[in-house]
């Protein structure tokens, strides 16, 4: 049984007094969900207070990249080990990662094995833009993004990894995959990939989130569909009653 996974990213929002205070007020609003595993990813500066504000609740805490070296002359980079005691989680490979910073394949390889080298979750995104859809190669490009990130990973490493289907076409624009549609690649293609690489028996167990303006009216209808394992949020993540209402109807899909 894979628990669902709904992680809230932040992208650039919110000062660290405004996330501590966001946080402060969802806790306690989200406590009693338990069959939903729940991650924030505030901002590097956020963190501290972030991680401090959520010791002994059940939200977790998620960076939202990585570097892949374990230190040194990386200006402006953030290393695995740094984030220890801060964060559980990290996304990695995020599109707008993808198509601002120059973040290719090879690069969300190397920060996955350096997530998990530091005991980190991996959220990893992979998703195709809207010339790719319409030029039909979604299947094609998102099998090779995963291919390509989890490459030199084992069968027992695999599992720790959340992959993120987001297609960037439904990112932040209030256009959504129909559920039809995300579970077809979250499935056939994403789940369909790692079991090509580890066996169907592995793939069953790695959660797969879909991402791209999903929001408390579409949650359900996701959440209902057997090979989508949560939602990696954007805009809905930032607003207590949107996000608070998600996980209330996640949990109730358990
Ligand atoms: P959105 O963002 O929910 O605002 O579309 C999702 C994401 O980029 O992870």
């Amino acid at each position: 049984m894979r628990k669902p996974i709904l992680a809230g990213n932040w992208k650039m929002n919110k000062t660290p007094a405004e996330a501590v205070a966001f946080v402060e007020g969802l806790a306690p609003l989200v406590a009693g969900y338990e069959g939903v595993e729940i991650v924030v990813c505030p901002p590097f500066v956020s963190l501290p207070g972030v991680a401090h504000a959520l010791r002994g609740t059940r939200i977790g805490v998620g960076a939202q990249n990585i570097h892949w070296a374990e230190n040194g002359a990386y200006t402006g980079e953030v290393a695995a080990a740094m984030l220890q005691g801060l964060a559980g989680y990290v996304i990695i490979g995020h599109s707008e990662r993808r198509q601002y910073f120059g973040e290719t394949d090879e690069a969300v390889n190397k920060k996955i094995k350096a997530a998990l080298a530091h005991g980190l979750t991996p959220i990893v995104c992979v998703g195709e833009d809207l010339a790719q859809n319409e030029a039909g190669v979604t299947d094609t490009l998102v099998s090779g993004q995963v291919r390509a990130a989890f490459a030199g990973i084992s069968a027992d490493d695999a599992p720790r990894v959340v992959v993120a289907y987001e297609p960037i076409w439904a990112i932040g624009t209030g256009k959504t995959a129909t559920k039809e549609v995300a579970n077809r690649v979250c499935g056939a293609v994403v789940r369909g990939t790692l079991a090509d690489l580890y066996g169907a028996e592995v793939a069953a167990t790695i959660r797969i989130q879909y991402g791209g303006s999903a929001n408390e009216k579409n949650i359900g209808e996701l959440m209902a569909m057997p090979d989508i394992d949560g939602a990696l949020i954007g805009g809905a993540s930032l607003k207590t009653d949107a996000f608070t209402a998600m996980i209330r109807i996640t949990a109730a899909k358990e």
